[in-house]
């Protein structure tokens, strides 16, 4: 029988549509489609109609539950198309390094950085990997995120790399939302490598790639392509090999400086290219002539004290926008996107209705999960949250750091904050 549940009274219901908005871009970024006084009703684990109250069936008609939502709102979970939960540990030893003045390129330099995680990562068991990267899968659906994009990349030998991405396809097998993996095997060159950069991406492409296609270990390849890791011709020559085995690229650009990133990742026909602190009007040019979706990490910024990404210059030219978390030991230890949200409006002046979209229908069309995420539409994952009473939508970025949501819905059931095996 099937599975039916039935969200009435619903203050404002946020994001539904026709399931015919794939990607919003520019202006059209601050629409923000609502309807106030609505329903939604849940069959299974798929959203099977919503709309106004006045519209909404009979609960007679039913023999399943009913959750009144009565001065509370509903928005789509939040897509976060980039991050890097599967660390063995966090670094807070170079956060108070940097504290005391080092910089993070500083640290990296001199083996710390991603070569600090990529050694700790190397000494832990998959099953060690596993248990931790599923704590934090966890908490982020607890913060209301219903799919996510998660990368290897901290460990930057063959068998490091291959045991991180089969976490991931643990991961994947286990978890309630949709998980997409990333190859990021060009994170940084191990030092090893130092004076020979080009035998490590050698092994990259003859080594690694074969046994991530042979495992089905990926669905994108990734590179950190900036100023003291990967340059541009590398990265044209990984994303190039990524591409004979079927492997998009999402890429790292434009972090610490005008890489040449962003133009790499669009010739490549990339995703999305994603950070993007240090975007000009070369950048936003080449971007508006492309599918790419620019996705800002402004949680980054924030811990690393970086410019932030111009977001409004580039919605204002007409360009979509992506928002994710980028949750990582080194630049990012947080996975929490309503911060990301409140950074976004706070920092770079983007409406609450612009950061909504950036987060939901733009992250999920950074992972290809457009046609499954996103929105509230029939037909769609039942992934959603349910706020507490608030009085706006602005409430959210503004009151930031508190914690409004009272539910978050994954696959048409409440989320009970541990995914059961
Ligand atoms: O997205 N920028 C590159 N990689 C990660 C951080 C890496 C680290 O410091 O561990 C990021 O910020
Ligand atoms: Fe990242």
């Amino acid at each position: 029988m099937a599975n039916i549940r039935l969200v009435k009274n619903i203050k404002t219901l946020f994001q539904a549509d026709q399931g015919e908005r794939t990607v919003v871009k520019g202006a059209n970024m601050k629409i923000l489609p609502q309807l106030t006084n609505a329903f939604i009703l849940i069959k299974d684990n798929l959203i099977e109609d919503w709309g106004s109250m006045n519209a909404c069936p009979e609960i007679a008609e039913f023999e399943g539950e009913t959750i009144d939502a009565t001065d509370k709102m509903i928005l789509p979970a939040w897509c976060d198309s980039h991050s890097h939960i599967v660390f063995a540990r966090g670094r807070e030893g170079e956060f108070v390094d940097r504290i005391k003045g080092l910089g993070y390129e500083e640290i990296a330099e001199n083996g710390g950085g991603i070569l600090n995680s990529a050694r700790k990562l190397q000494a832990c068991s998959e099953d060690d990997l596993f248990e931790s990267a599923k704590a934090r899968l966890e908490e982020v659906i607890s913060f209301g995120t219903g799919a996510l994009e998660i990368k290897s990349g901290y460990g930057l030998t063959v068998e490091a790399e291959i045991k991180m991405l089969r976490v991931i396809k643990r991961l994947k097998a286990i978890s309630p939302i949709p998980i997409k993996a990333n190859f990021l095997g060009a994170h940084a060159i191990p030092l090893k490598y130092k004076e020979n950069r080009s035998a490590y991406i050698d092994l990259l492409v003859d080594e690694m790639l074969p046994q991530i296609a042979e495992e089905e270990l990926a669905d994108y390849i990734d590179v950190f392509c900036d100023r003291g890791f990967y340059t541009v011709e590398e990265t044209d020559r990984i994303l190039k090999a990524g591409a004979l085995y079927d492997l998009p690229a999402k890429i790292h650009a434009n972090e610490l400086d005008y890489s040449g990133g962003v133009q790499v990742g669009v010739a490549n026909n990339a995703i999305s290219v994603d950070h993007l602190e240090c975007v000009g009007e070369e950048e936003i040019k080449c971007l508006l002539a492309s599918e790419t979706m620019p996705t800002i990490l402004p949680s980054t910024a924030f811990f690393l004290n970086l410019e932030y990404a111009p977001a409004r210059k580039m919605i204002d030219a007409g360009l979509p926008v992506a928002l994710a978390s980028d949750y990582n030991p080194g630049s990012t230890p947080s996975g929490k996107i309503p911060f990301v949200l409140s950074l976004a409006c706070i920092k770079m002046k983007m409406l609450p209705e612009e950061a909504i979209n950036a987060v939901t229908i733009n992250g999920a069309k950074a992972m290809q999960m457009e046609d499954r995420l996103g929105s509230i539409a029939k037909g769609k994952l039942a992934n959603f949250i349910i706020t507490k009473k608030i009085s706006s939508l602005a409430f959210i970025p503004y009151s930031f750091g508190s914690d409004l949501i009272d539910q978050v819905i994954i696959g048409g059931k409440k989320w009970n904050g541990s995914i059961a095996e």
